[in-house]
């Protein structure tokens, strides 16, 4: 405890201040000609694969059931990011890689945006994809979108990227790709930045977002820097996948687990696929691709994040930390594994800063650039990492303390080592794949009222040691961190569902209504 209390008291200090800090260095970035970043004047084409949903082991290279030879090998060709944290849930996992802010920032800390909400990622901060076109890159978005489509503004074609072609919402139909409204009768969910799309039922999307992709690829103009999104609903639930997919996993005797490793299958062979263009096109050595998961895996619709505890929306480790991996000709580390803490609201400032771009006019930024720990195995910048504060989320037991944070919210914080849960978490079991080793443990066995939980992730990554009760001190720092965030917090935005918003009111197609 000695030694603690002051490496603690350093981290609140960075914590508290860290707002000022970054607008200083925002303000100062175009000064910084010569870091690491700009060793190479080319600036890097920058591709971004976000798939949805896929759970930590689900990965051939966790050792997962499901094979996907293409992520294994383009991720032992760079860096695999083996201490990465996104959201627990698909929009805030958006909302902080577009604007390199948390939800307690932007609003958006409650859970997703519903189609049928007047609600979106707030137009006062500039997204990556402004940041990159002002930089001068060609900006293209593909697939799943998720951040607010009620009015124009909010679409992602008026948000910095020059075309798009995909899913406004979630939750589609993979070959008609239509999604329900409330009186759950189905409509389309699929267009480009000239109108909905009508003509690709059947076309499953993982074959439809990686063909776009390679469109974009080869449509590219060489002479200027790329900026890709590609946002795969790959592998979110309904479980659907062409049967050619499944038949190598027939010895997977659980539907839901079968036909999902399939899904992964599919992906993979996308990624393959697009990277081949990359190189087909010549421009496979002069790019970053950044790999990554959304959030955890839905154990109840085939997703899996054995040894990690919890799944999808939950504040175990299962619904956050991510997998993820940095790879193309321009990593300069190749086959190597970085164990340092990053978070997806770090891409904004390092991928902004590798396409030598200005952070200028953003509202202050809660990522840090992470390029050098990325390109050369130095230590990471972040020690404290705010997984969340959900002021909507219902009151769990009594709080703690009455003079801090109120642990009765669900909220969850890194600091250095240690992680401090409060609130209700969701369920905290361990759950293999179906037909492996089981190792269930219910958190029927958690006392009904309990409400705070402290972890040494570094020491017990699956969360077995619950140390609140043997570190009362750092249980109350943390709680002392939680409660400087939340006096920076703006309030959660969760408008009611908007009739206006049926698409039966607008030629049966999800979009704007406002
Ligand atoms: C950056 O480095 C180059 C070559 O080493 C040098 O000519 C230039 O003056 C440096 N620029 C700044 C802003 O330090
Ligand atoms: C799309 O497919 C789903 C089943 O997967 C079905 O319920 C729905 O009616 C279909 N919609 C259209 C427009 O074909
Ligand atoms: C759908 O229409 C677009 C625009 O006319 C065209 O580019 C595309 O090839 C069509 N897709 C199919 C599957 O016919
Ligand atoms: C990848 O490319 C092959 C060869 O063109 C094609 O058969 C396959 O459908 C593609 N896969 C995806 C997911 O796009
Ligand atoms: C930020 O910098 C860019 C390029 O240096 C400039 O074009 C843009 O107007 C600046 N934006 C703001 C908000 O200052
Ligand atoms: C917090 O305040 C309530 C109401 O005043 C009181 O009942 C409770 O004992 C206090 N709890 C603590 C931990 O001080
Ligand atoms: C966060 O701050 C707000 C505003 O001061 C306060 O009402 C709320 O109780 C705080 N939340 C927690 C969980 O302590
Ligand atoms: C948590 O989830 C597991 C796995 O589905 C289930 O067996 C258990 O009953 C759940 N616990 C609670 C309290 O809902
Ligand atoms: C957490 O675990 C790490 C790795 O075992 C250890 O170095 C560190 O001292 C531990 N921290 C605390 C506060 O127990």
């Amino acid at each position: 405890m000695k030694l603690w209390l002051p490496l603690l008291f350093a981290v609140w200090l960075s914590a508290v201040s860290g707002n000022n800090n970054h607008r200083a260095n925002n303000n100062n970035h175009h000064h910084h000609h010569n870091n690491s970043h700009h060793h190479n004047n080319r600036r890097p084409n920058i591709i971004f694969v976000l798939a949805d949903d896929y759970g930590f082991n689900d990965i051939g290279y966790h050792g997962s059931q499901i094979s996907t030879p293409n992520l294994d090998q383009l991720a032992s060709d760079g860096v695999k990011l083996e201490n990465y944290y996104v959201q627990p849930i698909c929009t805030p996992t958006r909302s902080q890689l577009m604007s390199g802010r948390y939800q307690i920032h932007t609003g958006l800390q409650h859970s997703i945006i519903h189609p049928e909400q007047p609600n979106g990622l707030p137009l006062d901060s500039p997204t990556m994809a402004d940041k990159m076109k002002e930089a001068g890159y060609a900006t293209h978005m593909v697939g799943k979108w998720h951040l607010g489509f009620y009015k124009d503004e909010y679409l992602p074609w008026n948000r910095g990227f020059n075309t798009y072609f995909g899913y406004l919402g979630g939750s589609e139909d993979y070959y008609n790709h239509t999604k329900a409204y409330t009186d759950h009768k189905k409509y389309l969910d699929l267009r480009d930045q000239n109108g909905p799309v009508h003509n690709e039922t059947g076309h499953y999307s993982t074959h439809l977002f990686t063909e776009k992709a390679i469109d974009v690829v080869q449509a590219h103009d060489s002479s200027e820097p790329l900026f890709l999104y590609l946002a795969y609903q790959s592998v979110h639930g309904p479980l659907q996948v062409p049967e050619k997919y499944e038949r190598q996993y027939r010895h997977i005797q659980d539907d839901n687990r079968r036909t999902y490793a399939g899904m992964v299958s599919a992906m993979d062979e996308g990624v393959g696929n697009l990277t081949q263009a990359l190189k087909d096109k010549g421009l496979w050595d002069n790019t970053v691709l950044i790999f990554s998961t959304d959030n955890g895996g839905q154990i109840y619709e085939g997703g899996n994040n054995y040894p990690l505890r919890g799944w999808k929306a939950s504040h175990w480790e299962g619904g956050l930390r991510g997998v993820g991996f940095v790879t193309g000709g321009r990593v300069p580390l190749k086959g190597t594994v970085n164990r340092e803490l990053i978070h997806v609201s770090d891409w904004f400032p390092t991928l902004v800063g590798l396409a030598q771009g200005s952070l200028n006019g953003t509202k202050p930024l809660d990522g840090v650039d992470q390029w050098d720990t990325i390109s050369q195995g130095t230590p990471s910048k972040r020690t404290v990492l705010l997984h969340n504060i959900d002021p909507l989320s219902r009151n769990h037991g009594a709080p703690l303390y009455n003079d801090t944070f109120d642990t009765s919210k669900k909220a969850a914080i890194r600091v250095g080592h240690m992680k401090l849960i409060t609130g209700i978490p969701g369920n905290g079991s361990w759950v293999a794949p179906p037909g492996q080793t089981e190792d269930v443990v219910s958190d029927g066995h958690v006392p009904r009222h309990k409400n705070v939980w402290l972890f040494n992730i570094t020491a017990d990554p699956t969360e077995h040691h619950d140390l609140s009760d043997q570190m009362p001190g750092t249980v109350r720092n943390l709680l002392d961190i939680l409660q400087r965030f939340n006096q920076t917090a703006v309030p959660a935005r969760f408008p009611p569902f908007d009739k206006n918003s049926n698409p039966a009111l607008h030629g049966g197609v999800w979009g704007p209504w406002e």
